[in-house]
């Protein structure tokens, strides 16, 4: 089987973090959050991966991630010159995918899951698609499957008065059989090749369509706060590891992984779960967590920062609050000489203070 990450996309509404490059390398627990996807794949045996990009600071992307030989993979990039849809993308990598089987994954899709197993079952199976189905609390804003003893009878996007509460996730197992149905499905409302208009079609002209549920936590981390959720989420089930320095009254608690290079100083309190990165500072009287992420070489004087994400190379340098919170990489907060603030903050930044 092939894979199929797609890192296109607008990203609109985590601006303005994506003014600068693509929401699926923002990261949760200090990873970029399409690594966890390139990790999924890689667990189901698959070593070959497209990656589709697309808009601002597709680049990045190719940086990032290279040929995959860091990865263990090898990626192709595909460009998308306009994000007009999952199955738009998809019909991309026609040629990429070869007439083989292949797996496709949002690149804003986490989950903890291993799908070894399933993929397997996929790839021996007669089933014309495979999809991942997840239930959710407000199934009117997802594209949902209607299923009745182990069947798929419907796929529909956002439905008003939603048959179950049964999620498609954005991971879908399928057949080069979708390709010649894609370029018959029309574009929506919102101009764009819908995946879940394809699967419908699929299962319509008598194709097999089969599905797994499954529990664990999947995201689609579109907003600011799916991003910190999605973070508190990794970082729970991460294992404590410190191979950083601490200076005497330091305390620690719960799941906590410091770098190396980092150094934690006297009276600073540490709540797991947390991860900071590699060649950090805590100054004296710190306190993190819990639920945050600092990234590497970030410095971060008396402050008190828990559920929140914090990129790399960030100054934090005032005694100061943070709480559902991002900042991006190279941010700096420093303390003003007098009451007034001093704000030098780029398109669409949202703050309270
Ligand atoms: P969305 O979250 O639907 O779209 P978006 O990323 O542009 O975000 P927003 O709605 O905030 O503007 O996209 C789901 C995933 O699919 C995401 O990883 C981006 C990717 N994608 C593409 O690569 N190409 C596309 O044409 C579309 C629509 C999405």
């Amino acid at each position: 089987m092939k894979g199929i990450i797609l890192h296109g996309g607008h990203g609109t509404r985590l601006r303005p973090l994506t003014h600068t490059g693509p929401k699926q390398l923002l990261p949760i627990a200090n990873k970029p959050m399409s690594q966890y996807c390139v990790e999924s794949i890689k667990n189901v045996g698959i070593d070959e991966i497209a990656i589709i990009i697309g808009g601002i600071g597709a680049d990045k992307v190719k940086e990032y991630y290279g040929t995959g030989e860091d990865f263990g993979v090898k990626f192709t990039y595909i460009s998308q010159d306009y994000p007009k849809g999952i199955a738009h993308a998809i019909q991309l990598c026609e040629d990429f995918v070869d007439n083989k089987k292949f797996l496709v994954f949002l690149g804003d899709n986490i989950i903890q899951k291993n799908i070894e197993q399933i993929g397997k079952k996929f790839e021996y199976s007669d089933a014309d698609a495979s999809i991942l189905l997840c239930e959710v609390d407000n199934p009117s804003r997802f594209g949902i499957a209607d299923v009745k003893d182990g069947q798929i009878l419907k796929i529909m996007e956002k439905p008003k008065e939603p048959p179950t509460n049964l999620a498609v996730t954005g991971i879908y197992f399928l057949t080069p059989k979708i390709f010649e149905i894609i370029k018959r499905v029309k574009p929506s409302w919102r101009n764009e090749l819908e995946i879940t208009d394809a699967l419908q079609m699929l299962l319509e002209e008598g194709n097999k369509i089969t599905y797994d549920i499954i529990t664990d936590y999947w995201k689609d981390t579109g907003t600011p706060e799916d991003i910190i959720n999605a973070n508190k989420e990794i970082l729970k089930n991460m294992k404590s590891s410190n191979k950083g320095k601490k200076e005497e009254n330091v305390s620690i608690n719960g799941n906590v992984i410091i770098g190396s290079g980092t150094i934690i100083k006297k009276n600073c309190q540490i709540i797991g779960p947390v991860i900071i990165g590699n060649n950090c500072i805590l100054e004296e009287n710190a306190s993190i967590g819990p639920n945050a992420s600092i990234g590497n070489n970030t410095k971060i004087a008396k402050s008190h920062i828990a559920d929140s994400i914090i990129m790399e190379n960030c100054e934090i340098m005032t005694d100061i609050k943070i709480k559902n919170s991002i900042i991006s990489a190279n941010s700096k907060i420093f303390q003003a000489e007098n009451e007034e603030k001093i704000l030098l903050l780029g398109e669409g930044t949202n703050i309270k203070i």
